[in-house]
């Protein structure tokens, strides 16, 4: 039950003790670990004024897509869609960015300050078609709380 992780995930985010980034980061290892589903958790966010995404913190295996141009890949396309995008194959779609063979599909929810969409979270399963909208709604509620600590 997603919902049961939204105390501690409250509890993170709200620490003034920590950084903004550890906050980030304890946040994808909370779900990482928590959660059989999410194998790869990481927070993107436009990089300044450029037509791109940089990756923030993230749990799980190193990337080498750390800039993502808007319009490319599954996060790309959210950075200019304004809207979740959850993928139940990533082998049937074009415009995707391979991190891990290992990875069967995807769930990207876009970050909104003052209604501007400034980042995401990324979630990778090695589970073909797990995400539901019970995994939107539980993103969304990350997002809406680390939006008040940017
Ligand atoms: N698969 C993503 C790239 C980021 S990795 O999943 C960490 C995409 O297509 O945008």
């Amino acid at each position: 039950m997603l919902q049961s992780l939204e105390p501690k995930v409250l509890e993170i985010i709200t620490d003034e003790t920590k950084s903004v980034d550890t906050r980030l980061g304890d946040i994808c290892e909370l779900l990482r670990n928590s959660v059989d589903h999410y194998d790869w958790v990481g927070f993107y966010f436009r990089n300044g004024d450029k037509e791109e995404l940089k990756l923030g913190p993230y749990a799980g295996t190193p990337t080498d897509h750390t800039i993502i141009p808007f319009g490319k890949g599954i996060c790309g396309q959210v950075a200019v869609s304004n809207q979740n995008f959850v993928v139940p194959d990533v082998a049937a779609q074009d415009n995707y960015i391979a991190c891990s063979i290992t990875v069967k599909a995807e769930i990207v929810v876009p970050l909104f300050v003052n209604g501007k969409n400034v980042g995401q979270i990324d979630i990778d399963s090695n589970t073909p078609d797990p995400f539901t909208e019970e995994d939107e709604r539980f993103l969304e509620f990350i997002n809406r709380h680390v939006a008040e600590i940017l």
